[in-house]
């Protein structure tokens, strides 16, 4: 929608609106440049405290991406006058425990009366000018790495309905307040050409993002996309919120399934995450590095799920 306002344009402005990246960049000084993001939404779990440290680790999520260190947060919260208090102040602490992890301070906010509970986090970062990592970089022949499962989406809407068993929607839980700053720091300590964070448009929807953005094509193998347990039998039973049907809809020109491919495998690679993993773009001698990187990191889940193509960018082969 943002493409419908005039363009804002700014010899500073080193990452602004073009590509749908993650999170605006602005140079301050040759050796300081601003980061700003913002993301709130409604409870995803019952649980007041980890709604707040799931918001908060998901808002953190594009200044990781960016490859930014979190400085200050701002929370965003729309609240119900007659719900009792207790709850939002289980959701800020929630959102102030996660941001003490990052070391993000969170210094104000605003609130408002609404039908229904949002939380989120408006979140200001730091970083070095030209050490960005864009969502525009990826190059042909860079393989894509995923740190995070995906299936939060399918999950959080088999739990809203009661429909989930409690140790699935536990893995969901605890991959969502998982932190990417270790994913984040293992690939500037590597070099990558692209990262973008995994969030509502789905792994696909972010991958076109950045082949669009970057001039290229991808190919993923479905065999390789690491999956929350769990995530397969509820698409199996029909089970995914209405984001990831309309995110599998707008993929539909961009997207070569090999015919092989089920409803529930097109379903899963395009259902709405939230607070999802990094997908990034590395050159193929690099990846080793990154991997020993994320060990270093303590990050466990990382996976090569496919590579940049040359194509018509943006448009996406999915293989089995
Ligand atoms: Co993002
Ligand atoms: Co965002
Ligand atoms: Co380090």
């Amino acid at each position: 929608m943002l493409s419908q306002l005039p363009k804002v344009t700014d010899p500073n402005l080193l990452v602004g609106t073009e590509t749908g990246d993650d999170a605006a960049v602005y140079r301050l000084r040759d050796d300081l440049a601003l980061v700003q993001t913002v993301d709130f939404f409604p409870p995803i779990v019952d649980d007041p405290y980890r709604f707040g440290t799931i918001a908060a680790a998901n808002a953190l999520s594009d200044i990781y991406a960016m490859g930014a260190t979190p400085l200050l947060g701002l929370n965003i919260v729309a609240y119900p006058i007659d719900l009792p208090k207790e709850f939002l102040v289980k959701i800020l602490q929630g959102g102030y425990d996660k941001a003490a992890e990052a070391g993000l301070l969170i210094v104000g906010g605003h609130t408002i009366d609404d039908k229904e509970p949002k939380y989120g986090l408006a979140v200001t970062g730091l970083l070095r000018p030209g050490e960005q990592v864009t969502n525009a970089g990826a190059q042909e022949g860079d393989l894509l790495v995923l740190t995070k499962p995906i299936g939060t989406g399918i999950i959080t809407t088999a739990g809203k309905n009661d429909e989930v068993d409690e140790q699935v929607l536990a893995g969901a839980l605890e991959s969502m307040e998982t932190l990417n700053r270790g994913a984040s720091a293992a690939m500037l300590h590597t070099g990558v050409h692209a990262c973008t964070d995994v969030t509502g448009f789905g792994l696909l929807g972010h991958l076109h993002g950045m082949a669009l953005g970057s001039g290229v094509g991808a190919e993923v193998r479905l065999s390789q996309v690491p999956l929350l347990p769990g995530t397969w039998e509820l698409a199996q039973r029909g089970i995914a919120p209405d984001g990831t049907r309309r995110n599998l809809k707008s993929l539909i020109p961009h997207v070569r399934w090999d015919p092989s491919l089920s409803e529930e495998a097109k379903v899963v690679l395009s259902d709405a995450q939230t607070s999802g993993g990094l997908l990034i773009a590395v050159a193929p001698e690099r990846e080793q590095h990154l991997m020993d990187q994320m060990t270093g990191h303590a990050v466990s889940g990382a996976v090569v799920i496919g590579r940049i193509i040359k194509e018509t960018p943006g448009v996406i082969h999915v293989l089995p």
